[in-house]
């Protein structure tokens, strides 16, 4: 079983619209996929089932163990494509695993998963808290949204900083750009030379586009949804890249 996170610490960078289409194409080419959607405003579930939205459940029945992992998982969202669907409660997630005494909580908590699951997707909030600080340390790759501009690159090289700071390993880390418009002068430049920006290479380049505001408006992927535009061929291209990090040699 692979781990992978989309992590930004800013706000509404494409984190939960690249977790979703990921998972989409990675069950599509029958990858056991669950999807775990960590942050509490819960918009990957409604990215995924539209107006059906799903329910999650109370996150302390799992944390005191009172619940299997099992049970907050809605299973065949798509074939191939399961969804541990948000909660309320899941703002406390924090301070829950805080008071856990031997600290790698969320590890435990996904290890049950291994057997029927070949890759987990956390779609992550935008913030720096223990629970991040946990899904750095358990995922083998985080997958990182950077908008072309000089702030989003500020804070993809202060994440940098955190991670070789904690010794996490950088090398975790893998950017792609997100939100791109070429219309923009920033944004060609930056585009153009994405190694000069990064540090590495970027995995994509995800356009701005309208037809991806469209996945929550029609609750599906975009590969689903409109699979024959420059945004759904970047996002393939992103599951491309994931899959060679994480199983080829
Ligand atoms: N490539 C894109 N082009 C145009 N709009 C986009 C694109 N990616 C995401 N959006 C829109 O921007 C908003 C934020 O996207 P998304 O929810 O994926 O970001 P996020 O990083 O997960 O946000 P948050 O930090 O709140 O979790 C949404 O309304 C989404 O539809
Ligand atoms: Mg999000």
């Amino acid at each position: 079983m692979r781990i992978i996170a989309f992590y930004s610490p800013k706000g509404g960078v494409g984190k939960t619209a690249a977790a979703v289409n990921t998972a989409y194409l990675a069950s599509r080419e029958g990858v056991r996929t669950l999807l775990w959607d960590l942050d509490p405003q819960g918009a990957s579930s409604f990215y995924l089932a539209g107006a059906e939205r799903v329910k999650g459940r109370k996150l302390s029945k799992l944390l005191d163990g009172q619940s299997p992992i099992a049970r907050f998982i809605h299973e065949d969202v798509y074939d191939d494509l399961d969804v541990i669907p948000a909660h309320s409660s899941f703002r406390n997630f924090d301070i829950k695993l805080e008071q856990e005494q031997d600290g790698n909580t969320l590890k435990e908590l996904l290890a049950p998963l291994s057997e029927d699951t070949s890759l987990v997707i956390l779609d992550c909030p935008p913030t720096l808290s223990r629970l991040t600080e946990q899904v750095l340390e358990v995922a083998d790759k985080v997958y990182v949204p950077v908008v072309p501009t000089w702030l989003s690159l500020n804070s993809w090289a202060q994440l940098r900083e955190f991670v070789k700071d904690k010794k996490l390993g950088v090398k975790k880390l893998r950017p792609f750009f997100s939100m791109a418009d070429r219309r923009k002068h920033l944004h060609r430049d930056l585009l153009a030379q994405p190694e000069e920006a990064l540090g590495v290479p970027a995995l994509a380049a995800i356009p701005y586009a309208s037809v991806v505001e469209r996945m929550g408006e029609e609750g599906q992927p975009l590969e689903r949804l409109a699979p024959n535009t420059v945004a759904a061929a970047e996002f393939r291209a992103l599951w491309q890249g994931i899959r060679k990090d994480l199983w080829s040699r």
